[in-house]
């Protein structure tokens, strides 16, 4: 294979050489398959074609400095992504099966692992889609489990460098009691508009209120938000949010550095006092905030005043990015080696 240029990777998708599938079939799952095709032949009745019973996942695997690999909680992504099974009638696949099609997908592609030095990753996205076909709208009686690989670079322009938002009011993600806590591409379709229209007006993301009453921060985007003040580590409690694994992350790291955390509803007002604040992802891992729009009512919450990353911010972001390459020790046990 021609050498990459591991340091400048975009977050995009490359050919990599397998992928591994499951089928659930007469009601279970069967045995994992590799596979080195990219497509997915289907029946043109899929539900996830006209119903939208289709979920997915997105994690990472690292390359320490040691050689060994590293994949970040895979286990919380098997249960998030149970849970989003429960919230579309979608069968859930055990955690077992789970972890098996990861560690296989990702040792079948080991020589696309970014090497230490690159900062980059190898980014895993998980499918799980209705192949079933209905015309009524119920859910769907076969389903196909499918993992492929990308090595990615930085989501958001710079890395870890402060990016400006806007609040965009006139779309919705999700509705306050809609899918907005599951993983599913429906909530992406919803946002392509918001997001289009964040970055025709130059900004990095779109910035959600909720959708109700357009008074309290939502989420950036495909990140969470966490904002700092007074010691403290403060990030919404919304039900039209993605539980982040990257912010509970965070609320631990917080917590081991002597903060305090909260996880509350917060009010956009508050964006004024913060000392610093930041988009939380795994794709985004913390991509700090330099300031947030909100154009209609002609406000702007300057964050980052000097344009820089805060200390706790990168404090995180050394923290977090340490464990992940295995810098920094696992105390939580966050690490599964491969
Ligand atoms: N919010 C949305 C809408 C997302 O798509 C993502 C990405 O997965 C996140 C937040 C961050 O979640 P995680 O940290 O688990 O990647
Ligand atoms: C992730 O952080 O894994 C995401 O899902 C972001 C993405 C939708 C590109």
């Amino acid at each position: 294979m021609k050498e990459l240029d591991w340091a400048n990777l975009p977050f995009g998708y490359m050919k990599t050489d397998y992928n591994v599938r499951v089928y659930y079939r007469n009601e279970q799952w069967g045995e994992l398959e590799v596979c080195s095709e990219e497509t997915i032949p289907m029946h043109m009745a899929a539900t996830c074609l006209h119903y939208g019973q289709e979920a997915f996942e997105g994690l990472k695997a690292f390359r320490g400095k040691d050689g060994k690999v590293r994949i970040f909680r895979l286990e919380e992504n098997a249960a998030r992504l149970q849970s989003t099974c429960r919230g579309i009638l979608m069968p859930e696949l055990p955690t077992e099966r789970f972890k098996e099609a990861i560690l296989k997908v990702v040792k079948l592609n080991e020589r696309f692992i970014p090497p230490y030095e690159s900062g980059a990753s190898l980014y895993i996205r998980p499918l799980l889609v209705g192949t079933g076909a209905q015309v009524g709208v119920h859910p769907a009686n076969e389903y196909l489990f499918v993992v492929f690989v990308t090595p990615v670079g930085p989501y958001f322009k710079g890395g870890f460098s402060t990016n400006p938002y806007v609040i965009i009011r006139e779309f919705d993600r999700s509705a306050p009691l809609g899918t907005g806590i599951y993983k599913v591409g429906g909530n992406y379709a919803a946002s392509l508009r918001a997001n289009k229209k964040a970055h025709d007006l130059g900004y990095a993301c779109e910035f959600y209120l909720d959708a109700k009453e357009k008074k309290y921060i939502d989420e950036c985007g495909a990140a969470n938000f966490f904002g700092i003040k007074d010691n403290t580590y403060i990030t919404p409690k919304s039900t039209s949010i993605l539980p982040s694994i990257t912010n509970k992350s965070l609320m631990q790291l917080a917590e081991d550095m002597g903060m305090k955390v909260e996880r509350r509803p917060v009010p956009e007002e508050e964006l004024s006092t913060f000392e610093e604040a930041g988009a939380c992802g795994t794709a985004a891992v913390i991509s700090p905030i330099e300031r947030i729009d909100d154009v209609e009512n002609g406000k702007s919450y300057v964050i980052a005043k000097d344009g820089k990353p805060g200390p706790v911010c990168t404090e995180l972001y050394n923290k977090l990015r340490g464990i992940q390459y295995g810098d920094e020790p696992d105390i939580h046990g966050w690490v599964t080696i491969l």
